[in-house]
């Protein structure tokens, strides 16, 4: 008899994180049956992804509503999954890091008695509020959880801390390296052609440095983004060999602040999300990131870039550690001069742009694999 995988998944963070493991798991479809549900919490958003990875979802929720609240989306997560669950009966669910998505199909998979295996598992700022829900969402999931894989040490000794079982914890690095690995791959292989990457080109102005800029945290959302967008408004005011490239996330409560405050300035460009592939690239080519993206801060790392998070507090303290990430958080004074002291010090852009992987070589879904088939 195989084993029976369901892979829950509802946000392009969650999409790009899971695409490699879907992928694995399917190479090993002797031993698993592995099917893929999409709450679809993101619709373009995700659907970008799972058209980048080809993997076509075996369950499609379609949940989302424009502007959802928490409320609505949690309860019609688990309501939705009930048959999916019940008819799929997986041995293993398998659920991805902190979102919405991730807390709901937890409680409906522990209503079922699967067994939940959480992948980015033991992430805390210990800081219920901030960020809001991730924390809780974590959390919450982890206390359901019968297998976690961590990323990283640090994130294996935060569930150590909780009495979690240390037979249950496995440490595999980030699938999101695993991901961006093969992008890179992909994105630099000679018959590559994306449309994207062309437009970006037309677009991207050699002569100058480029700033990437994503931003779309619940906690930021209202005077932070307005903060963002004064501090972005001055970088590129005050330093005209810079442009700054902004892929707009879709929630309305990002995408008004930004494009009434930044729609008019001349050397920032305000973009669509792009597809993970162009945004693999566009990262390539920046000299800085300003971010409040989780994923953005464990792969700029990688790639060798500095990253100035707008957040007061981070779940990923290895990066900060290493140096290469810098928390500014919200506050415009501060964003522009840890902005301008990258862009106008050599010595301190140097140092913070080491390259270096903190969040694994590429091998963690082969890792989880290999640890779900030994138990
Ligand atoms: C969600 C996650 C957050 C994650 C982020 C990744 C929660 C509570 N939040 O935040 O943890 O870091 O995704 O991006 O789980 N929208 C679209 N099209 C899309 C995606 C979003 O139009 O493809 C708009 C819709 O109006 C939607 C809104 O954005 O209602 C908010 O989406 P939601 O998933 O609730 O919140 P995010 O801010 O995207
Ligand atoms: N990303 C993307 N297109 C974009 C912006 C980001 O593909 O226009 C990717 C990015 O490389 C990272 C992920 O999306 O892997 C991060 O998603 P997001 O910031 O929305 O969520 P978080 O990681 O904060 O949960």
């Amino acid at each position: 008899m195989r084993i029976k995988n369901l892979i829950i998944f509802g946000t392009r963070p969650e999409a790009i994180k899971m695409a490699p493991l879907v992928k694995e798991f399917l190479k090993h479809s002797d031993r698993f049956e592995t099917k893929v549900c999409i709450t679809a919490q993101h619709r373009e958003m995700l659907d970008q992804v799972l058209s980048f990875f080809e993997i076509i979802p075996d369950f499609d929720l379609n949940l989302m509503k424009p502007n959802q609240n928490l409320y609505t989306l949690t309860s019609d997560i688990i309501v939705n999954l009930k048959p999916v669950i019940e008819s799929f009966k997986p041995d293993y669910v398998f659920v991805h890091g902190d979102t919405t998505t991730t807390m709901a199909a937890s409680i409906a998979s522990f209503y079922s008695g699967a067994k939940i295996c959480h992948v980015e598992a033991g992430l805390r700022t210990f800081n219920m509020k901030s960020p809001f829900p991730e924390e809780m969402n974590r959390t919450v999931t982890g206390a359901v959880a019968d297998i976690h894989f961590s990323p990283t040490k640090t994130s294996q000794q935060n569930l150590i801390n909780e009495n979690k079982n240390q037979d249950k914890i496995a440490v595999t690095g980030n699938t999101v390296i695993d991901a961006l690995l093969y992008s890179v791959d992909k994105v630099n292989s000679n018959n590559f052609i994306d449309d994207e990457v062309d437009s970006l080109k037309s677009i991207l102005e050699i002569d100058k440095r480029l700033i990437l800029v994503t931003g779309h945290r619940r906690e930021n959302h209202g005077q932070g983004f307005i903060n963002i967008c004064n501090a972005l408004k001055r970088i590129a005011i005050e330093n005209n060999d810079v442009q700054i490239i902004y892929p707009v996330h879709l929630n309305p409560n990002v995408q008004k602040p930004v494009y009434d405050l930044l729609g008019d300035v001349k050397n920032i460009k305000l973009i669509a999300p792009l597809s993970y592939p162009a945004f693999v690239w566009l990262m390539s080519k920046s000299y800085i990131i300003i971010t409040d993206s989780g994923g953005v801060q464990e792969e700029a790392p990688s790639l060798g870039k500095p990253v100035l998070v707008m957040r007061d507090t981070t779940e990923r303290p290895e990066a900060v550690e290493a140096g290469t990430v810098i928390l500014v958080g919200t506050n415009s004074d501060k964003i522009v001069f840890e902005a301008n002291n990258l862009l106008n010090n050599k010595e301190i852009y140097t140092l913070t742009s080491k390259l270096h992987n903190p969040y694994g070589d590429g091998t963690s879904c082969k890792k989880i694999v290999e640890f779900i088939s030994n138990l």
